[in-house]
């Protein structure tokens, strides 16, 4: 079992960059992690600005879905000892910008219907039958 394990990201800075470049950190190996806590620990311990997003931790939400050493994984269901038998592994991240035209509306939308929406008719809590309906068929 190895000491460490190497992971080469790919990053990409739109100011300072031409190409995306990969860049290589040494991480503990660490039989229980999976490779979105190798990442993390970049993130806390080494680079602060290494981006990327998850949420649940759990396989549930997919936002953690990455290139890993080739094939699309979630980071935080890869553990590193599937993906480390050499003790390398690459790890390629879309990370989106402040401001980044594909996500329009992450700063402006809402999981939650907002009161007066059509889907609720009279108060806060009561929702609509006919919207009920609707989205039963
Ligand atoms: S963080 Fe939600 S699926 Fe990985």
């Amino acid at each position: 079992m190895p000491d460490n394990v190497i992971l080469e990201v790919v990053r990409f800075s739109p100011e300072s960059d031409t190409q995306p470049r990969f860049e290589t950190f040494e991480v503990p190996y660490r039989p229980d992690w999976m490779v979105l806590d190798a990442l993390n620990y970049i993130k806390d311990q080494i680079d602060g600005s290494l981006t990327f997003r998850w949420s649940c931790r759990m396989g549930i939400c997919g936002s953690c879905g990455m290139m890993i050493n080739g094939r699309e994984w979630l980071a935080c269901e890869k553990r590193i000892t599937d993906c480390a038998p050499t003790g390398r592994i690459q790890v390629s991240v879309v990370c989106p910008k402040n401001g980044d035209p594909s996500w329009p509306s992450r700063n402006t939308s809402s999981p939650q219907p907002k009161n007066g929406s059509d889907l609720f008719c009279c108060r806060e809590g009561k929702v609509n039958p006919a919207a009920t309906e609707a989205m039963m068929n």
